[in-house]
């Protein structure tokens, strides 16, 4: 077991977006990384720039525990962890169904406090250690047909700053990134959600009107243009490449002491700007003007 403090990385869903931005970001500024994905032909082209592989599913305990190990074994503890993997449930509530939510739950949530806790005894024993948590500007506030999403994205809001607060006596810095909109696959894999969500749903015969029609069919039509519309609209400018969030991700770790909050983009310092000065009616209001109100 190594002896000097270890500063090895590890990052959940590498595949694509920030976590394969992130992952080559810093192993060609000399971290050793861990990148990790739950498919590992997914990252193979991360080797090429010095990335060491690995197969973890934020949803496999055992996955997660085996990876952690590994770098235990190599480097005497994860030294920074990225929590990176996660995408967007998208959906009216009443809709999506309950095994959709908690998978939900289960990626964005519970993969992110399991892994912290399997990293931590490692990281405190060193007296050094990075959290980086990737939130987004979805934990400040909340759309219509993203409130499952954005509830995962709250959560890690507050698991952040308690944690922040319970282990920087070990030496260890916790930092909740931020980021606004970022051109990723998550646009597309939130639609496909909407879809599936939605067609569940009425397969099961639930959520229907008393004429069998889908209450909520408008709406999710509008939902789920509007959440491609975003990232290709000139909205898109207000907000970034994943390596904007990669670079910031860099900085944090490389600070002494970390931030723990980085808002990313123009576009979530305006977003989240805009929600705290609206009361809840005028950001209803607003939304209706983007979104048909299901009735
Ligand atoms: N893009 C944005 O506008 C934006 C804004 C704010 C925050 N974020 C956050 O940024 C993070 C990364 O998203 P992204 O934008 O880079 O989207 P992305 O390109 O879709 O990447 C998501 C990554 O998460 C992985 N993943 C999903 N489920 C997983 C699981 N069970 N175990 C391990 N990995 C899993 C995916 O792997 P597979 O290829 O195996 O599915 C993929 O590598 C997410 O937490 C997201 O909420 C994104």
């Amino acid at each position: 077991m190594a002896t000097e403090t270890s500063k090895a990385v590890l990052i959940t869903g590498c595949s694509s977006g920030i976590g394969e931005a992130t992952a080559r970001r810093l192993a060609r500024a000399g971290w050793t990384v861990y990148a990790s994905a739950r498919r590992l032909e997914s990252i193979e082209s991360l080797a090429g720039d010095g990335c060491k592989l690995l197969r973890l599913d934020v949803t496999d305990e055992q996955s997660m525990r085996a990876a952690v190990e590994v770098i235990v074994r190599d480097h005497g503890a994860v030294g920074v962890l990225v929590n990176n993997a996660g995408y967007s449930q998208g959906g009216a509530i009443e809709q999506v169904p309950m095994e959709a939510v908690r998978r939900q739950f289960e990626t964005n949530v519970f993969g992110a406090i399991a892994l912290t806790q399997l990293a931590l005894p490692a990281m405190r024993a060193q007296r050094w250690g990075r959290i980086v948590n990737v939130g987004s500007m979805g934990g400040r506030l909340t759309f219509p047909g993203g409130g499952l999403y954005h509830a995962t994205k709250y959560s890690l809001e507050a698991i952040s700053d308690a944690l922040r607060f319970e282990v920087k006596g070990f030496g260890v810095d916790v930092t909740l990134v931020e980021p606004g909109l970022i051109t990723t696959e998550f646009a597309k894999s939130a639609v496909a959600s909407v879809v599936e969500a939605q067609s569940a749903s009425m397969g099961a015969n639930r959520a229907e009107s008393a004429d069998g029609s889908n209450p909520y069919e408008r709406f999710n039509v509008k939902l789920a243009a509007m959440t491609t519309g975003v990232y290709e609209s000139p909205i898109r400018h207000l907000g970034g490449a994943p390596d904007v969030v990669a670079k910031a991700i860099e900085r944090a770790i490389s600070r002494r002491r970390s931030p723990s909050r980085m808002l990313l983009t123009p576009s979530a310092r305006l977003t989240v700007l805009q929600r705290k000065l609206l009361p809840d009616r005028l950001w209803d209001a607003m939304m209706r003007t983007q979104l048909p109100q299901p009735r």
